[in-house]
C-alpha cells in the first residue's frame, strides 16, 4: 500500500537507455530484468502489481499498460515482439544502469526513439483531446444557471477526461453517492468502503491536493471540491489494480476541474442565493401591494401563475414563460401610487378616480424601468389594459399593436378580477367568468390568447384539482350579481 500527492512522480532507477530481452512463454520471470525493474527486489512484482510485467512475460506487451510509454514502474519506456534466434520475444527498452554493449545501446535508441515518437504522438492527441473537453466544459457551463446541472456537467468531465464511468461524492453533511456519468444521475452509495479507506477520504477532505493511494482495494484518486459556505464535498475515482495507473497527468486534470468547478459552483450558489433574496422581496412587496384592497389579495400571484400556464398552450420557450410569470406578478405594481382611499373605496369610483387608477400601468412602468432585468416585462406591464378594439388604456392601442405578454395578461387579470369579490358585488362563478371572457374574444381581449388561456384552465383544473380549489374556492364563486 502506498500514497503519492499530486506533484510526485515515480523514482526513476536507472540512468541510461538500454535493450532487454524477455523470452516469451518460457514461464517465470528473467532475474535481470527483475533486478533492473524492480530495483533488487524481485517479491515486489506481486506487491507493487506489475500488470505490464506480467502481461509481457506471458505472451507480449499490452501497449493500453503503459503511460507516456512507460512501465509502471517507471523504466520500460517501449516494449514490441520480436524474434531472437527465430525465438518470439519481447524486446523492452529500458533505463537502466551503463551495462549495454555498443550494439545493443544502438538498437535501443532505436527503438527508443521510435517508441518515444509514437508515445508523444499518443500524448500530443490526448492532450488535444483533454483541451477540448475541458474547453468545452467552459463554453458550456456559460449556458447553465442552475448548480445541479453545473455538478452534473463537472462530473461527467472528470469521468469522461478520467475514463471512468462512476465517480463518488462523499458529503460532510449528506450520505455519499455515486454518480453514474454515462446517465448523468445519482444514486446512493450502498457499498460500504473499508475504515481505512474512508479514514483516508476523511483526510483528503481536509487537505487541498489532490490524491492518490493503492491498497488492496484498487487505486483511489480523490479531492476536494468546495462548495459555498465551507461546504466540501469529496470527489472520488477508483480504478482496480489490473487498470491503467492514475498519473500526474491524472491527477492535474482532476485538480484543474475541482478548483474550476468549485469556484463556479460557488458562484453559481451565491447567485441563486442573491437571485432567491430578489424574489422572495419582490413577491413581499407585491403582496403588500394586493393587500392594499384586501379584495385582490392573492391577484397578482395567480395572474403570474395563470399567465405561464397560458404561455405554455402558446408554445413560449421556458425564459420567455419566466418572464411573462414576473410580468404577471409585477403587472399592476403601478398601484402603490394610486392613493389608498380610492383603491380600497367602497363603491364604483368616480370619472376622476378611476382616471388616477388608469395611471397604474404608466407608474408601474416607470417603477420598473430602472431594473434592467425587467426590461423584457416593460411592454407587458404597460399594456396591460389595452383592448384589440382599441377602447383599453393607456394608448388605446389596436390588434397586433399590443405585445403579447400584454394581450395574455389582460386575459388572466380579466377572469382574475372577474372571479373575485367586490365591494360591490359578489365574485362571478368560474362559468360566468369564462363565459364573459369568451363573449369579449376579438374585442376587448385577443381571440387566440383568450383560446390558449382556456385550454390552460382547462388542464390545470384537470390535472390539480386540488391546487385550483384552494386558489378559486367555491366560496370565492358560488354567488353571482350581475356586473
Ligand atoms: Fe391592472
Amino acid at each position: 500500500m502506498h500514497e503519492s500527492s499530486a506533484h510526485s512522480d515515480a523514482p526513476r532507477h536507472g540512468t541510461r537507455r538500454s535493450l532487454t530481452v524477455l523470452p516469451v512463454g518460457q514461464g517465470g520471470a528473467p532475474e535481470p530484468c527483475l533486478q533492473r525493474c524492480l530495483d533488487g527486489q524481485p517479491e515486489a512484482l506481486a506487491a507493487r502489481g506489475c500488470a505490464w510485467l506480467r502481461a509481457s512475460l506471458a505472451g507480449g506487451p499490452d501497449p493500453s499498460l503503459l503511460e507516456d510509454g512507460r512501465c509502471p514502474q517507471g523504466l520500460a519506456v517501449a516494449a514490441e515482439v520480436s524474434a531472437l534466434h527465430e525465438q518470439p520475444a519481447v524486446v523492452v527498452s529500458m533505463l537502466t544502469p551503463d551495462d549495454e554493449t555498443p550494439a545493443d545501446r544502438q538498437a535501443g535508441e532505436l527503438t527508443q526513439l521510435r517508441a518515444e515518437n509514437e508515445a508523444l504522438a499518443d500524448e500530443v492527441l490526448r492532450n488535444y483531446e483533454q483541451l477540448s473537453l475541458i474547453f468545452d466544459f467552459t463554453q458550456r457551463i456559460a449556458n447553465i444557471t442552475h448548480v445541479e446541472q453545473l455538478e452534473t456537467l463537472l462530473l461527467q468531465r472528470i469521468g469522461d477526461l478520467l475514463r471512468t464511468g462512476r465517480i463518488r461524492v462523499h458529503s460532510a453533511d449528506a450520505p455519499a453517492r455515486v454518480f453514474d456519468v454515462q446517465n448523468g444521475t445519482f444514486e446512493m452509495d450502498r457499498v460500504p468502503r473499508p475504515v481505512e479507506r474512508v479514514a483516508w477520504l476523511n483526510e483528503v477532505g481536509t487537505s487541498t491536493n489532490v490524491r492518490v493511494r493503492h491498497d488492496a482495494d484498487g487505486q483511489a484518486m480523490a479531492g476536494v471540491l468546495q462548495r459555498l459556505d465551507d461546504r466540501r464535498d469529496v470527489i472520488l475515482v477508483e480504478r482496480s489494480h489490473e487498470d491503467q495507473e492514475f498519473n500526474a497527468g491524472d491527477t492535474q486534470i482532476l485538480e484543474a476541474l475541482l478548483t474550476l468547478g468549485g469556484q463556479i459552483l460557488a458562484n453559481n450558489e451565491l447567485h441563486q442565493r442573491l437571485r432567491q433574496m430578489s424574489i422572495e422581496a419582490t413577491r413581499a412587496l407585491v403582496s403588500a401591494i394586493d393587500k392594499k384592497d384586501h379584495y385582490t389579495s392573492g391577484h397578482s400571484e395567480r395572474v403570474g401563475f395563470l399567465a405561464r400556464l397560458t404561455g405554455v398552450q402558446l408554445g413560449l420557450h421556458e425564459d420567455e414563460l419566466e418572464l411573462l410569470e414576473w410580468a404577471g406578478l409585477l403587472h399592476d405594481v403601478g398601484k402603490i401610487g394610486v392613493p389608498e382611499e380610492i383603491l380600497c373605496k367602497p363603491g364604483r369610483l368616480t370619472d376622476e378616480e378611476f382616471e388616477i387608477v388608469k395611471k397604474h400601468p404608466e407608474m408601474g412602468y416607470e417603477i420598473l424601468k430602472p431594473i434592467s432585468d425587467f426590461k423584457h416585462i416593460l411592454d407587458g406591464v404597460l399594456h396591460h389594459h389595452e383592448n384589440p378594439d382599441g377602447s383599453g388604456y393607456p394608448y388605446g392601442l389596436v390588434g397586433d399593436q399590443i405585445p403579447l405578454f400584454a394581450g395574455v395578461l389582460h386575459v388572466v387579470d380579466v377572469f382574475d378580477a372577474l372571479t373575485s369579490r367586490r365591494s360591490y358585488r359578489d365574485a362571478f362563478t368560474i362559468e360566468k367568468a369564462l363565459g364573459i371572457i369568451n363573449s369579449e374574444a376579438g374585442t376587448k381581449l385577443n381571440a387566440e390568447f383568450v383560446s390558449a388561456f382556456l385550454r390552460a384552465l382547462a388542464a390545470f383544473r384537470e390535472n390539480e384539482p386540488g391546487m385550483f380549489a384552494s386558489m378559486y374556492p367555491v366560496s370565492r364563486a358560488t354567488s353571482e350579481v350581475a356586473s
